[in-house]
């Protein structure tokens, strides 16, 4: 391609269309990493997010709509400075007024920082919200892990009863096995109370002291020690495989609320595995933590995450109330479905295209069309002067479940023959009165599939 600039400029009505090619401007693309979204996997990715929402209404949840960027500050004090997302991954900028502004990497902070400011913990407890967008980390991207990355989540703050532990647990687990997928195992662990957890720092500190680290390593686990379960390097991964376990520091009280989170969840019928060695990648977590893994994705196999916050709230500015949640990658969720081989259901692909073939039946096709969408029909149609053969083609990639191709023959007769795409089979349906036998398409639409 020719960047010649000047050819835009000397542009004639004899020149223009060489011209307009060689002014063509170089083209942009995305930045690196982020994920994006556009038919025909838009429809997917719609259908995942849909269904998980679908899970979280089920039980309650309500929908929290929050800013895309916060405070710099409620990232540092609520996901902790120690933590990977905090400390390298964060997108923060000056805004013009000379605030400091960071694109948010994950929900909870921001959703705590709405209770706070918005006295939403003043009414009936627990408040129970949930949120779908887009979440920002500069991590170094990879298949399923993305700069710009899209999750469902949902927070339950205000009571920390074991039964609403299970009960975000079974709003995820319910939502996977609502998308089909099968290959996906829950793991689950108690990082246990304040006194627990202090008590267990310590003996982790003082095995921690033991070993010959970094400048840097020592920092982060000066900050959290618990941070070093959670490095990936294998020389620090062998120096921890000998570190005291925080299950066996539970006191009583967590030891017994962990033991309920499991016998509810096997009264549930929900399949688990403890793993006594998992570190949530941010700072807030107490008590119980859970990870889905999908076993089809490789290394990003985390589909969804989360567990309880007590302390979080408090160290926001707000009262000292615990809360629980999860985060589920929507964008790994359609990587599972497509590991999986799930297919889109029905009502997310359009029901009829219509091929009209001559002048006249263009026209008929608009109205034929409308009347269609009037009864809740989703229809489209060829347009362009298309043949035969192009307006299948147009009708076969447009995914539609039917077809119906109008010409003069069928104008005349006012028969045309409605094909069921995925069989072949057609049947001869009158088109005057096509909107008016409704019932008979929608006998076709619940047909197999
Ligand atoms: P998280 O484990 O950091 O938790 O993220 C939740 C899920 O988001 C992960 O399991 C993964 O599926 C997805 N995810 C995270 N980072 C990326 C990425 N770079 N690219 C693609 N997908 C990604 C949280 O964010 C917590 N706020 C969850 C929570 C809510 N805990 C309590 N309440």
């Amino acid at each position: 391609m020719t960047s010649d600039s000047g050819a835009s400029t000397s542009n004639t009505s004899n020149t223009s269309n060489t011209s307009t090619r060689s002014a063509r401007l170089h083209p942009l693309q995305a930045p690196k990493g982020v994920s994006e979204y556009f038919p025909d996997r838009s429809q997917t990715f719609e259908y995942v997010r849909e269904t998980l929402i679908e899970s979280a209404k089920l039980s309650g949840y309500r929908l929290i709509e929050l800013p895309v960027f916060e405070d710099t500050e409620l990232f540092k004090r609520g996901v902790g400075e120690s933590t990977d997302v905090v400390s390298k991954e964060m997108y923060t900028f000056e805004d013009r007024g000379g605030r400091s502004i960071t694109l948010r990497p994950e929900g909870t902070a921001g959703v705590m920082r709405a209770v706070i400011e918005h006295n939403l913990d003043r009414g009936q407890l627990p408040v129970k919200v949930w949120y779908s967008g887009a979440f920002f980390r500069a991590e170094r991207p990879q298949a399923g892990r993305y700069r710009q990355f899209y999750q469902v989540g949902i927070e339950s703050i205000g009571l920390a009863d074991p039964e609403i532990d299970v009960e975000v647990i079974a709003v995820a687990d319910r939502a996977f096995k609502a998308l089909g997928l099968k290959n996906f195992t829950l793991e689950i662990t108690s990082l246990g109370d304040r006194e627990s957890r202090n008590r267990y720092t310590l003996e982790l500190r003082k095995y921690i002291s033991t070993l010959d680290l970094d400048d840097e390593t020592a920092r982060r686990a000066e900050i959290n020690p618990l941070r070093l379960f959670d490095d990936k390097r294998e020389e620090i991964k062998s120096l921890m495989s000998g570190a005291p376990i925080l299950l066996e520091y539970l006191n009583e009280n967590s030891a017994r609320e962990f033991e309920r989170v499991q016998s509810l969840l096997t009264k549930l019928g929900i399949a688990f595995s403890v793993n006594n060695r998992m570190v949530r990648g941010l700072d807030y977590y107490t008590g119980t933590a859970f990870e889905f893994v999908h076993h089809g994705l490789g290394a990003q196999s985390g589909i969804g995450g989360g567990g309880r916050y007590d302390g979080l709230m408090a160290q926001l500015g707000g009262s000292d109330l615990s809360g629980i949640g999860f985060g589920i990658g929507v964008d790994r969720c359609v990587l599972a479905c497509e590991a999986e081989g799930i297919l889109l259901p029905d009502s997310y692909l359009l029901d009829l295209f219509l091929v009209p073939i001559s002048v006249q039946a263009k026209g008929l096709a608009l109205i034929v069309a409308e009347d269609l969408r009037k009864e809740g029909l989703r229809v489209d149609l060829a347009y362009g002067d298309r043949s035969l053969k192009g307006g299948m083609k147009a009708a076969d990639k447009s995914g539609a479940r039917f077809s119906l191709v109008l010409g003069d023959d069928e104008l005349a007769s006012d028969l045309a023959s409605l094909k069921n795409m995925k069989t072949g089979e057609s049947i001869s349906i009158k088109i005057s009165t096509l909107h008016e036998n409704i019932a008979q398409f929608f006998q076709m639409k619940t047909g197999d599939r």
